[in-house]
């Protein structure tokens, strides 16, 4: 089971059979109302019957490509979809999930950086309290202790700026903290201690969600992008669950108006039904690799399902949906009410912080003595008995609830949390 406690779970088994809207059913028959989005993936809700359509209808017409040398006209038509999203982003890259696309966005700002003829910007700097997929690459720049400490093996040449949270400035901040912007200049430090020459990206979370949804001060993201342009170094944002309208816009950067180099997607790519992700690069940097004489492959990456044909067709259903149900829009318009329904948590037993940011939010819970994580993972438990899925994240209880949401399915959300924070230890 991936990151579960295995002997637990066995003792209380909690199964999905089913999924319909914003609700799933489990194994025993009761209703759950989701309010993650599943694992922020379901951002237009569960089996919406287009998506279902489309994958239905492409595994009969074309149901496997291979990806090298070999192309199907689907993956073209959906990048140029994706890239008809974003302004100024000329190419994306097809891969399976979040992790691989955080592997290939490192990949490609190194190769970027070795074909424009700077090989000596190998480093990366990335954030504390960072999370960004689980491969090497990414557990190698994320910022949580314990998702490397079984694995030793981490790439070389990785250094962290701090963390933006801060409870003693910002508690109970609603959207964006108005403290902290100087924070980005830890970046600044750590560019001159190791010399702009020798680095090669600058990656972050623009909202951090699996690490207890910290939302970046005001002007912060600015301020990073500031910092690279004057030292030249690429600007990767990990958008893999604020990507597809989480905040109210397609992306977070539309949101924070702060454009990356590249960026990374995946989850609300395809409404979480077929495993995808796409990086996406802005104008320029696929140039820089076609240098090379033609028949040389420029990039020597890619996975045997990049740009799968049930993925793209899924993807393409799902880009349609968001576009003709306005989701984005809703999820701007519903972003208030989400709000002020979370905030009216403030004064709970054990809660120390509440944050929000589009459709996001984090209640941060006091933890036990010398016992981490152990009472919102009670809190999760107890809201799935009263029909409600939240995320634990250490004593972060997360939300991120399908864009159509309803207001007074929004109610029952704030009212479960409630009741649960009155019954646990
Ligand atoms: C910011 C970020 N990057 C990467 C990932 C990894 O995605 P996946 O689990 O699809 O590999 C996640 C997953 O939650 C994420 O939040």
């Amino acid at each position: 089971m991936p990151f579960t406690a295995n002997r637990d779970f066995k003792h209380n088994p909690r199964l999905f059979v089913k999924a319909e809207g914003v609700y799933y059913t489990t194994a025993d028959g009761q209703e759950i109302l989701d309010g993650t989005s599943g694992l922020w993936c379901s951002n237009a809700g569960h089996c919406r019957i287009s998506i279902v359509d489309a994958i239905k209808k492409q595994s009969a017409i074309l149901d496997f490509a291979p990806s090298f040398q070999i192309g199907s006209p689907l993956s073209f038509e959906f990048a140029e979809r994706l890239i008809h999203m974003k302004e100024g982003f000329s190419h994306v890259f097809f891969t399976n999930s979040g992790s691989e696309s955080v592997d290939t966005a490192l990949k490609i700002a190194l190769a970027y950086q070795y074909s424009r003829g700077s090989g000596t910007r190998t480093k990366f700097i990335a954030r504390e309290r960072s999370y960004h997929g689980v491969n090497f690459g990414g557990i190698s720049i994320g910022g949580i202790a314990a998702n490397r400490k079984q694995f030793n093996n981490l790439l070389n040449g990785v250094y962290h700026i701090c963390d933006t949270h801060n409870i003693k400035h910002n508690a109970y901040s609603k959207g964006e903290p108005e403290w902290g912007i100087h924070l980005a200049d830890d970046l600044e430090r750590l560019v001159v201690l190791h010399d702009p020459s020798t680095i090669a990206a600058v990656i972050v979370e623009p909202l951090a969600g699996s690490t207890g949804v910290l939302i970046p001060p005001k002007g912060y993201l600015s301020r990073l992008r500031e910092i690279c342009d004057v030292h030249d170094i690429l600007l990767i944002f990990d958008e893999v669950i604020t990507g597809f309208g989480r905040l109210g816009t397609a992306f977070a950067s539309d949101y924070f108006a702060v454009r990356p180099d590249i960026f990374t997607t995946a989850k609300g790519i395809t409404n979480g039904t077929v495993p995808m992700g796409a990086v996406f690069c802005r104008n320029g940097i696929y140039e820089a690799f076609m240098d090379a004489p033609e028949s040389a492959i420029e990039l020597f990456h890619g996975y045997t399902c990049s740009g799968h044909p049930l993925a793209c067709a899924a993807g393409l259903a799902t880009i349609e949906l968001y576009q003709n149900e306005g989701l984005f829009t809703r999820s701007a318009e519903l972003a208030h009410y989400f709000q002020e329904a979370v905030h009216s948590l403030k004064g709970s037993r054990y809660v120390v912080d509440i944050r929000n940011l589009g459709m996001v939010a984090g209640i941060e819970l006091e933890s036990v003595h010398n016992k981490p994580t152990v009472r919102a993972l009670e809190a999760f438990k107890q809201c799935y008995n009263k029909g409600l899925l939240v995320r634990a994240t250490g004593d972060t209880i997360a939300l991120s609830p399908p864009l159509i949401i309803e207001k007074n399915q929004i109610d029952f959300i704030v009212d479960v949390i409630s009741m649960v924070l009155r019954n646990i230890s």
